[in-house]
């Protein structure tokens, strides 16, 4: 067998029945879009084996959103599109990139997969492969058993001889509907044999549509491999699909951790995206969100309640009990929340901790500083060393701009105390407790500003009316 294989992703479909107003393959899932997942499968193939793919993709609803998604998501994979102007059926979709991608044919064998089946993973193209090679078969599709084959084409095999054939749901008749084989909509085919067989596809159906499934014939060199595991080929054609595709790429990451050493306490309530990663040793307690971009290193300990979006958490750091942080960087022994608030831009340095009720924004804090309870921070750069006392606020916005604070290494910082930016305060600084500071302090200098307090005896009687 040749090394000429070629794959199309048929991906032309706006999905009315989900009834997002996002194209079908951009639908949202675990974290990537739902067409990546099949990419992804495809390049695992592509790396485990000998056969060299290239990518075809057949777009239609939102041509240029999936187009510009695919070619910015896989930079290193080389695609080809054709629009499908209007959706008459998959075999049309098949012949549109055909007739669009003049190199398509050189190809000797061609995988064909709908971007809705997100769960395939490589093993599906490598059995695919290798059954098509032991038969010398034209084409082969792969197909499984399912409880509830409402919806799929089922699989009508030929008792009496060769070949198969695949008719749809809605022209079956009530005794094929009671079929449980039926087809996932992916196969490998040898070119030359599609390309003969698209030619006389017609649209004599219930959809008035030509389907690609009638490649498939009785008589013909083709045959389907029965796949155990239907759970692979969840076609999602609705939101509730969606749904349960999430749950089985959810669960399926959360396997994948526990076999690398990561502790996830309730894989079924815990979310982590499959772009995310996480390192051995790290734990992960129920209700956390993992989400997006985010690296988990070693040993990190994430808490319940916790959301994590497009973060790095470096080795040994604790985020405590209903965190929130989104773009954030944390370095390594740092301790978080529990109920802080890391936006955008937070740069923690190792040995960092900041406590509850804190809110940090675009802003530095170097290695070992400490803002442990009810603080705003934003737009600010805190030395090493530096320790922040309760209550303490960056007035960073002045009603139209936002201005920096900058605060040096092994200051402290009074509890209640109020920074008002532009300001620097210089290192080994000290500024006392209930404090609005609105000028620059040089390094070594102490600072206090609050009205002086005085004590009169015996005066309290007066206020405390109603009391003995
Ligand atoms: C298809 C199969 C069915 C199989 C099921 C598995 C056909 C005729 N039927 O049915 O046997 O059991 O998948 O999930 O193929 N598409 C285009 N252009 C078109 C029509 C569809 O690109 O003109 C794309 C869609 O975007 C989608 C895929 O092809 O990714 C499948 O189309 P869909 O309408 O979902 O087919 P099913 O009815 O699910
Ligand atoms: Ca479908």
């Amino acid at each position: 067998m040749s090394n000429q294989y070629g794959v199309i992703v048929l991906a032309a479909g706006k999905g009315t029945r989900m009834k997002l107003d996002i194209a079908k393959p951009l639908a949202p899932l675990a974290g990537r879009k739902m067409i990546d997942y099949i990419i992804k499968a495809v390049c695992e193939f592509n790396q485990s084996s000998s056969c060299l793919l290239s990518c075809g993709v057949v777009t239609g609803h939102q041509s240029s959103l999936v187009r510009e998604h695919l070619e910015r998501s896989f930079n290193e994979m080389e695609f080809s599109f054709a629009h499908q102007k209007e959706l008459n059926g998959t075999a049309d979709a098949v012949k549109t990139f055909f007739d669009s991608i003049a190199d398509a044919a050189k190809a000797e064998y061609t995988f064909i997969v709908c971007a809705d089946t997100p769960l395939i993973t490589k093993d599906v193209f490598q059995k695919l492969h290798d059954l098509l090679e032991q038969g010398k078969f034209d084409a082969v599709c792969a197909s499984f058993q399912c409880d509830d084959p409402t919806g799929y084409g089922r699989v009508i095999e030929n008792k009496q001889g060769k070949g198969l054939k695949i008719v749809e749901q809605k022209d079956a008749s009530a005794q094929e509907q009671m079929i449980t084989e039926v087809n996932s909509g992916v196969y490998l085919v040898r070119t030359s044999y599609l390309l003969s067989r698209l030619e006389n596809i017609n649209n004599q159906n219930a959809a008035g549509e030509f389907y690609l499934t009638d490649i498939f014939d009785f008589h013909q060199n083709v045959a389907c491999y029965c796949f155990s595991d239907a759970s692979l080929f969840l076609g999602v054609n609705t939101l509730e699909q969606l749904q349960q595709a999430e749950n089985k790429i959810r669960l399926r990451k959360a396997k994948e951790l526990l076999e690398k050493g990561v502790r996830v306490i309730d894989p079924r309530h815990t979310y982590i995206d499959d772009c995310a990663s996480v390192e051995q040793g790290a734990i992960v307690w129920p209700q956390s969100y993992i989400l997006g971009q985010s690296k988990i290193a070693k040993n990190v300990e994430i808490e319940m309640g916790v959301v994590i979006k497009d973060s790095t958490i470096e080795s040994s750091s604790r985020v405590l009990a209903y965190s929130y942080l989104e773009e954030a960087f944390v370095g390594e022994n740092c301790s978080i929340g529990p109920h802080a608030r890391l936006r955008p831009q937070t740069v923690l340095h190792n040995e960092v901790k900041v406590g509850n009720f804190v809110e940090i924004k675009a802003s530095t804090l170097a290695r070992g500083s400490k803002a442990s309870h009810l603080s705003y921070i934003g737009d600010a750069q805190i030395g090493c060393e530096t320790n922040i006392g309760c209550g303490f606020i960056t007035c960073n916005y002045d009603g139209v701009k936002k201005h920096k604070t900058i605060i040096g290494e092994h200051c402290f910082i009074g509890s209640d105390t109020q920074t008002i930016a532009p300001l620097e305060i210089g290192d080994r600084c000290f500024v006392a407790s209930g404090s609005t500071i609105n000028k620059s302090m040089p390094a070594d200098s102490f600072a206090i500003s609050r009205s002086r307090q005085e004590t009169k005896e015996g005066m309290a009687r007066r206020f405390l009316k109603g009391r003995d």
